[in-house]
């Protein structure tokens, strides 16, 4: 593989692994603020983040590529609120989708096809990670401090398998 694609390709193994770590921290300072829906939530995409990970993990591996982890990032333990938390998630969202879009324009520029069609996936998948963030960062937004409205927010964001 071009070595730029495969470098930005073994970093973002890092950068996934690093979300799930970083929306964990969330899920548990949910999970103390008594918010066990939006705690569940993350909680779920964390996995589903460590499911990146080993997407792009197995890409290299059956490139015939080394696989090098490196050391993750501590992720911030406080938040000042859900909508803090939120406020993160979707900054968090746009800063990936922007890392996948650098590595699918070095994947162009190598003209490397094959790691071209595989991001595809995380370029679809970005459209709805920042769709689910913007979209729960509003209503936590629009309830503002309601203690019933964000109750419902809670129960709905539970609901999440
Ligand atoms: Fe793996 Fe939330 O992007």
């Amino acid at each position: 593989m071009n070595a730029k694609v495969y470098e930005s390709m073994n970093d973002q193994i890092n950068h996934e692994l690093y979300s799930a770590y970083f929306y964990l921290s969330m899920s548990a300072w949910c999970e103390s603020a008594n918010l066990p829906g939006f705690a569940a939530w993350l909680k779920v995409q964390a996995g589903e983040e460590q499911e990146h990970a080993l997407k792009f993990y197995e890409f290299l591996l059956d490139r015939g590529e080394k696989v090098v982890l490196k050391a993750i990032a501590q992720p911030p333990a406080e938040f000042a609120s859900p909508k803090d938390v939120f406020e993160k998630v979707y900054e968090h969202e746009q800063k990936v989708t922007a890392l996948i879009t650098a590595i699918y324009e070095k994947a162009l520029e190598a003209k490397d096809v094959a790691s071209q069609v595989f991001l595809q996936w995380f370029i679809t998948e970005q459209v709805e990670e920042e769709k689910h963030a913007s979209s729960i960062l509003d209503m936590v937004t629009k309830v503002g401090s309601s203690a019933g409205g964000l109750y419902q927010i809670d129960h709905q964001l539970g609901k999440r398998e």
